[in-house]
């Protein structure tokens, strides 16, 4: 294939949903762009014209600048259709924390960082671990063979972000069928009765507002000190927030944390099945659940991608990019940077840096929930390496396809306890 053949196809790769269901490929093709074309301009028709930056160093370097570029309300890549049609059903426009800059974004992020810096996280501890009891005896239930990522990641992270949330178990499956329309809309699984993905997306987005107004009220009348409350009643730089600014404050912290750590874990697992060895050596030091978990996140890199904007003409390693032009962070394709991790397209949980991984992003916008997804990772991790004796798949894994937030959605797994 030629360089020009290589950075079309790469084009698509980063935009259909479709294309994100095959990683392996996924990966060889865009390994091959970040090594002769690492910055891809890309116009598929139906999409704005943006450049692709598939190298770790740009990613960083453009996340960490929020003067030069900035997020705004179209920082998740969007049909033009699809952005028309959203706009045209009533869904307002989205303002949550990606979707908001400078000082806005700062005041907005301030309402609930305390919940998420590490001494917080670390006192959920506790509760993590009774989960991941909780689930642990389900794969025991469950007899030896699952569906691991359907069985245990997904209802295991959707819990511990609930539980914090302070959302009933009971209303779960509502909250996974939100997230799954919001995040998963083009996903043929999870389109349902729906005609296209953007009526999934639309008809998510009511269902959301309507549960979410309902939960301001109660906390508004009677504060219970979870994170909706906080929410509820949070006065962003001093003023009360409107209406739409806390729905799509629900709206992030709702779904961003629950489909990603899921996606991570089932994608580990999956990794984890293709070489066990892995798993025994967790098991046989447990102080490397820690790295293996930042493995995990760094392997499957469940975002991905972000737009960034450019607020003035600016170049990237030489490409220049006038103002108002569109940059799309592949973090998948930067976490498998062979100049910063060796060997990228190896599972290893011995890693020396897998810490460096650009899985949550950087500059003003790191991810809020990098501790949470992080302990939740490592415990689950380290309790199947100490409890289960053997792993070995029960059929193909399956990818779901989004360009936004994807992963192994079906993973059957045998397995056995000691
Ligand atoms: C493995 C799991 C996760 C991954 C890979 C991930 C990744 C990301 C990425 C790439 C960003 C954007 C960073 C940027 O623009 O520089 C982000 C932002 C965010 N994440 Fe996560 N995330 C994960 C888990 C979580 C969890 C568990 C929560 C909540 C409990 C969470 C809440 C958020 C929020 C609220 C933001 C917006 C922050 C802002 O714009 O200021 N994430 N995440």
């Amino acid at each position: 294939m030629t360089t020009t053949d290589t950075a079309e196809l790469a084009g698509r790769l980063f935009v259909l949903p479709e294309e994100w269901a095959d990683m392996d490929r996924w990966h060889a093709v865009i390994g091959e762009a970040r090594r002769s074309t690492p910055i891809v301009s890309v116009s598929i028709d139906g999409f704005q014209p943006f450049w692709a930056l598939t190298r770790y160093a740009d990613v960083m370097a453009v996340s960490r600048d929020n003067d030069t570029w900035h997020n705004t309300t179209r920082s998740v890549l969007m049909a033009n259709a699809e952005w028309d049609g959203m706009l045209g059903a009533g869904v307002p426009e989205p303002m949550s924390l990606v979707h908001l800059d400078g000082v806005e974004h700062r005041d907005d992020r301030q309402v609930t960082n305390d919940w998420f810096k590490p001494a917080a996280v670390r006192h959920r501890q506790e509760r993590i671990d009774a989960l991941t009891d909780m689930f642990m005896a389900k794969m025991r239930d469950l007899g030896g063979e699952c569906d691991f990522a359907r069985d245990i990641a997904q209802p295991f992270t959707l819990r511990v972000i609930m539980d914090i949330y302070g959302v009933p178990e009971s209303d779960e499956p509502l909250m996974l069928e939100l997230t799954q329309g919001l995040f998963g809309a083009a996903d043929p699984e999870f389109i349902g009765e729906a005609a296209t993905p953007a009526e999934v997306f639309v008809n998510a987005a009511f269902k959301f507002m309507s549960y979410f107004a309902a939960i301001t009220e109660d906390r508004q009348k009677c504060p219970t000190g979870d994170l909706a409350s906080v929410i509820a009643n949070g006065q962003p730089g001093g003023c009360p927030m409107g209406d739409i600014q806390r729905l799509w404050y629900y709206i992030i912290v709702a779904t961003a944390g629950h489909d990603t750590t899921s996606f991570a874990l089932s994608g580990g697992v999956e990794a984890m099945l293709r070489d066990p060895s892995q798993l025994r050596a967790v098991r046989d030091d447990p102080s490397l659940a820690a790295n293996a978990a930042e493995e995990t996140i760094r392997w499957t890199s469940p975002v991905r991608h972000f737009m960034r904007y450019a607020t003035r003409d600016t170049e990237i390693a030489g490409t220049a990019i006038p103002a108002g032009g569109a940059a799309l962070l592949s973090y998948p394709s930067a976490n498998r940077d062979e100049t910063v991790f060796e060997d990228p397209d190896t599972f290893d949980v011995r890693r020396h840096n897998a810490d460096r991984l650009a899985a949550f992003g950087g500059g003003a916008h790191f991810c809020l929930g990098s501790q949470f997804a992080r302990r939740e990772v490592r415990t689950f991790l380290g309790r199947m390496a100490q409890e289960l004796a053997d792993i070995e798949p029960a059929g193909p894994a399956e990818w779901s396809q989004s360009a936004f937030v994807s992963g192994v959605k079906h993973l059957p797994m045998r397995y056995s306890f000691y």
